[in-house]
Order: C-alpha cells, then structure tokens, then sequence
C-alpha cells in the first residue's frame, strides 16, 4: 500500500467506524457485529501506526483513549455557561410562565427533561470536535477534550449540513444500567462501590488516562446549541437539527421533549414525567422549561447567573441517608408484628420522615441492620417509606446489631412463624390488647360494617373503658354508657355511634365475611365465598378439600378458615353476631346472578373513569364473571385504563403485549 492509499484507506476507515458508532451508540440500532467492528478498528490502528502523519486527533481509534494528560488547559468559554434557575413548586413555573407572558405575551414553550450528570460544552470547527470542556466557574473550564472524546455518543465528526462553528452543550452522565455494571464489576473485584452515578461521572472525567475513561462507558445529551448560524429560531427544531449531525437528542416519541404553549402543557408534563422518571434508563433530578424562539429569549435576556427565558423545575429528593435510633416492634389485628425503624427525621420529598416500615425479620437479616446505622431511605410510590440500605463503611464502633424479639413486645407471649410465611405472629389473638382492638378498627372499616361515627381512635377509648372486648361487644352498647364516658361525647356524636352499629345489620353477608377478620380472607375473597358458600353457617362447616375448590381459595386460605373456626371464641363471637341480627346469609334478593360475558378474562383497572367508581367497575367485572387482579402480568386479558393511568403500568402492559382498553370500550364488553 502507497502513501495515498494509506491515506485514502484511513479516511475511508474512520468514516465506516464513526457511523457505526453512531448507529450503535446513538440510534441504538447497529448493523454490524461486535466483531466486524473490532476488525476495522484494528485495521485503522496498524494504518495509523505506520502512517502516523494521516492519525487525526478525532480518529475512532481515540475512542479507547489517547495521550495522558498532566494538567488540565484551563480555558475561556466562547459564551458563558450559566445555569437555570430552580423552582420546586409548580406556582413558581406558574410564576415564570405569567411574567414571560406579561413581557412578550402568549409563546410557545420547550419542555425538556434535566439531565443529572455532568455540564460539557463541545465546540466543533468544520464538523470537527476541537474542544470539549467542563462548565468550570461558568466563565472558565477545564479542557478535558481527550477524555470527551471516549464518549461513544459525542460525534467526533459531524454529518450532513452543519455550521462552521458551533458549540454544543449537553450533560454527560451514566445510563443506570452501565452504573450498575460497573459496581456489579467493581463489587466481584472486592473494591468499593461508586456512591450515584451522577458523582461518578464527575470523577471519571476527571480522570489523567483517556483509556480509564473509556472503560467507564459514560453516555452524553445535548441540550443546547450556540452559534452564529444554527439552522432555525426555534430550539426545538435546532434539537431535531443537531440529532441529523450525529449527536444524541432528547426523544420526542418517548416525550423526552414536547412544546407547548400553555401552563396547562407544563404541568402535565411535569406530572408525567414525576412519576415515569422511576422507570427511566437513567437519573434526571427535573424538568427544564425553556420559550422556544431564540429571539424571544435574547429579548428576555439573562440575570447575572441565569436566563430569564428558561427556568427548572426540580422534583423532590426522594432518597437521603439518615440515622436509625431504634427499631420498634408494632402487633397488627391478626397478631403480625411489623418492625418499624425509628429514624433521624429527615425531609423527603416534601414530608418529614421520621420512620419507616422494615416488613419481618428476615429483612432486617437481610439489610445487617445495626442500631446507630446510616441508612438509605426511599419514599419510592409508596407512602410507607422504607430502607433500602446500610453505609456499611460508616457504622458506629461497637453498633448493637437489631434482633428481633421472641415475645410479643405488648403481651408477652411467645411468638410463632407459620410454615412458608414472612411473618412473626403473637398467638394469643383474644388478650393481647392491639390485635383486639385492631380486629374491632378492622370491623367497622367504611368496606366491612361500615359504622359511621367509630373511628380507631374511639375504638380504642371504648376497649380501655372496658365497654367492649370484642366485635359483638359493639351491639350491647348504650348510649348513657358513651354519654358517661365524658370528654367529647355529647348527644349528637353518642347518637350517631349508636345508630352506625344499628344500621349495620343490613350490611350484607359477604363484608360480615370481610368484617370478621379471617386471616387472609379479603374484600374479594369474602365475595367469592359469600357467593358460592351462601351463609356463615355452611361455612364453618366445610372441609379443607371443599374449601379449596371454590375460585380464588387456595391451601392456606383454607387452613386458615378451618382454623378460625376451630377456636371456640371465634365461634361464640359469629354467635352473638347472629343473634344480634348481623346478616350471616346472602340475601337472594340482593346478589344478581353472575353473567359469563367475561368469563375467564382477567383484567387489571387502572385511573379514574367518568362513569365508574373504582369499586363500580370492579364490581361491574366480577359480576360479570371476570376476574380483578392488582398487578399487569402475562395472564391479564385487558387492562382498563382510566384518565391518568400510571406510565409505568402502560409500558408494563405494552411490553408484555396487554391490550389497554379504555371505560367506553369495556362499557361495550358488557353490554346486555
Ligand atoms: S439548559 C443557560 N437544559 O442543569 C442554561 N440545562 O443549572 C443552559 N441541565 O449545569 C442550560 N439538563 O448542565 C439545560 N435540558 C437541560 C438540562 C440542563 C441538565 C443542567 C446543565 C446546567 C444545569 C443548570
């Protein structure tokens, strides 16, 4: 091979090589394997080892890192790099919206997500990357273009039609999934863990070896550009723009950027993307409102720090470190003892935490928890906040590790763990003081007896004053005995307590069910007994084996029926409840008839509906012969899908290929 050859054959090479980066990298849709790439990529190296003259600076080959360096060039930004100003409230982006709109009337609007990594600003000179630095002080910035250069997605050479000079801004950060492997690799080689991926990202760059670099496998947004001559007024389409150059953009098909030019389009899509964050591929701590037209923002202009044209909306940090003091120990209705860390109050996405649940003893096991420990707590979706992890490398000298108790904290009594469950029980259900009046809360509950007027609290009262002991109990009670119990009882509240208890004897037969607290029988299993066993009495008499053929009964279920009923007290209790007229049998004229327009379809709800209470369609599905099941799996038939169904569960129900049906459609399903 000649001298021109080589050259040609170099450039030839590193054409080939960068679009498959970009394929692989950036459109996430490669056309070669894994081998082949290696194959030219180790061509282009011999060529440029032997030719050193025709090795550019933006060859591919320095994607697995080029020359160490010392010291990083401190260098001037062409345009400073500012940074937005935070709004943790959406009246603040109402605020910013409304004095945008006073200056220069009605816009439209970029709404972006905000990238948590690290900021870079590329400067490109004929479609060459020349410079890529960090933001620095925000007038000045460490040149760390060796290292930026390892970045699969950041295009060395652009393509297409681009201006001459441009800068390119984005944020380089860790996909989840990379961090992930990284630490799973980390943790195989006994090293210690990278505490987030954003703080990870920092340091990699920062790094004197292009090659350690490399290996990170970092990933790059752009999220905006600077120029003379960028292609439109409209950021938005500059956005579309740069992702024809090469550079990795924000989505608009999986809404990583949408316009709009309302507050109303602000707020929905700060509101979805509240909740989708969680299932995203990597961190984003907001979202960035931005007007669209550039002009308009050079007429809004910039503060000393920020601009007026952009503003962020942060979410509210959903996980922090904080101290575990104690653990304490609480006994539930059915004697479950739940473990519950008492911790240094901390702030978490707007609330004070103060504990969180710990579930059994095998996840305390699990978690090594020691009294004195920082630990990771994460309000996630749910409302009881819970630990997900231990600083191990920060425990306090000499920490207690917890251990969970062998007696009932309340009553003493030794506690049992029934085969195949999680749990801790405290088995003396009729003297340990929370289980009886938690099972007396459980009763009159708005689903079971539905008594107006006693709360948890007042069950409490009752149960100290000595007035009730247990569920029947409640229909002995007069009013004088609730009238002389004094502080806060007066005519009115003795009344309706009184009338709540009478008028739940027409409560029907299958929230009694419900209402008795059987371990394991629920709402739906309470309907389905009610429904196939007909009454109380039968009930107690059936055997293990007819239990469990009726639908939803399983083994444990049925052991546990048997066993309440095999206690002597449980029986005298539905006794008394009889007597005192609470139905014990369905009323025929009450049940319908079950259809079988859906029978054996499996559905999952999900939203709000306009002509359906959430309780009124699943009603409306059981009574159809259809089944009602909480979570999206491969066995559900239809997902019914009401306003604002949860994104996540859109995209669980897409990947295992559901149908998503919507209020109007399902009202079709079963119409007569
Ligand atoms: S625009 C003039 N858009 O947030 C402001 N910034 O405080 C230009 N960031 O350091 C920034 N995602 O690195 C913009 N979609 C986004 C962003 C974003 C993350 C970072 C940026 C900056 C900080 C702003």
């Amino acid at each position: 091979m000649d001298r021109n050859q080589a050259q040609h054959r170099i450039a030839e090479l590193s054409g080939q090589l960068e679009d498959h980066n970009h394929k692989y990298y950036v459109l996430a849709a490669p056309t070669i394997g894994d081998q082949e790439f290696d194959g030219l990529l180790k061509e282009l190296e011999r060529l440029e080892l032997q030719w050193p003259e025709f090795a550019s600076p933006n060859s591919p080959t320095q994607r697995v890192g080029g020359d160490i360096t010392k010291n990083f060039l401190v260098v001037q930004h062409k345009y400073p790099m500012l940074s937005l100003s935070n709004s943790y409230n959406k009246e603040e982006v109402a605020e910013f919206v409304a004095r945008v709109e006073k200056e220069i009337g009605q816009t439209i609007y970029t709404m972006e997500l905000k990238y948590d990594g690290v900021a870079i600003s590329l400067s490109y000179e004929n479609g060459q990357l020349v410079r890529g630095v960090t933001r620095g002080d925000g007038e000045k910035g460490d040149d760390i273009t060796s290292n930026v250069r390892t970045v699969r997605s950041i295009p060395l050479q652009l393509r297409g039609s681009f201006p001459d000079q441009l800068e390119a801004r984005g944020e380089i950060l860790f996909m989840r999934a990379q961090f992930d492997r990284l630490n799973a690799e980390r943790e195989q080689n006994g090293e210690e863990l990278y505490a987030n991926p954003r703080n990870t990202a920092a340091g990699s760059l920062k790094q004197q070896d292009p090659k350690d670099v490399a290996k990170r496998g970092l990933d790059n947004f752009i999220y905006t550009l600077q120029g003379e001559q960028l292609p439109t007024r409209s950021h938005y389409e500059n956005m579309r723009a740069a992702a024809e150059w090469g550079f990795k953009t924000p989505d608009p098909q999986r809404r990583f950027i949408e316009r709009t030019d309302t507050v109303e389009g602000i707020m929905a899509f700060i509101g979805y993307w509240d909740i989708a964050r969680r299932d995203l591929e990597m961190d984003i701590d907001g979202i960035v409102i931005k007007v669209d037209d550039l002009r308009i923002q050079e007429e809004l202009g910039y503060t000393a720090k920020s601009p007026r044209w952009a503003i962020a909306y942060k979410f509210q940090a959903e996980q922090g470190l904080t101290r575990l003091n104690d653990v304490g120990y609480q006994v539930g209705r059915t004697g479950a003892i739940t473990p519950v860390a008492e911790l240094e109050p901390i702030l978490l996405a707007g609330t004070t935490v103060k504990r969180a649940s710990l579930h059994n003893a095998d996840q305390i096991a699990k978690l090594d928890l020691h009294i004195g420990d920082l630990v990771q707590v994460e309000k996630g979706g749910e409302i009881i906040p819970k630990i997900t992890g231990v600083q191990l490398d920060q425990r306090p000298a000499g920490a207690p590790p917890v251990t969970f108790p062998h007696t009932c904290p309340e009553c003493g009594t030794e506690l049992v763990r029934y085969e195949g469950e999680a749990q801790h029980y405290c088995p003396n259900e009729h003297a340990c003081s929370p289980q009886i009046t938690g099972r007396i809360e459980h009763f009159v509950g708005r689903k079971m007896m539905n008594i107006d007027g006693l709360g948890g609290e007042t069950v409490g009262v009752l149960v100290r004053a000595g007035l009730i002991h247990n569920v029947a109990d409640l229909y002995t009670l007069e009013k004088d005995q609730l009238l002389q119990l004094g502080k806060g009882w007066g005519e009115k509240s003795a009344n309706q307590v009184i009338e709540g208890i009478a008028a739940s004897k027409r409560i029907p037969f299958e929230q009694v069910l419900f209402a008795i607290g059987i371990r394991h029988v629920g709402e739906t299993v309470a309907k389905k007994l009610a429904r196939n066993v007909g009454s109380m009495e039968r009930l107690a008499v059936l055997s293990q084996e007819e239990l469990v053929q009726i639908e939803e009964v399983g083994s444990v279920i049925a052991k546990s029926i048997i066993d309440f009923f095999a206690v002597e007290g449980n029986r005298a209790i539905v006794g008394k409840l009889k007597e005192h007229g609470v139905s014990m049998e369905v009323d025929p004229d009450t049940v319908k008839p079950i259809g079988d327009k859906l029978k054996g379809l499996s559905f999952v709800v999900s939203g709000v509906f306009l002509n359906f209470s959430r309780d009124g369609i699943k009603e409306a599905i059981e009574s159809n012969g259809g089944k009602v099941s909480g979570s999206i799996s491969s066995k559900t038939s239809y997902v019914v899908a009401g306003a604002d169904m949860g994104p996540a569960k859109r995209t669980k129900a897409d990947s295992l290929k559901v149908p998503v049906i919507d209020e109007n459609e399902f009202t079709r399903m079963i119409q007569p």
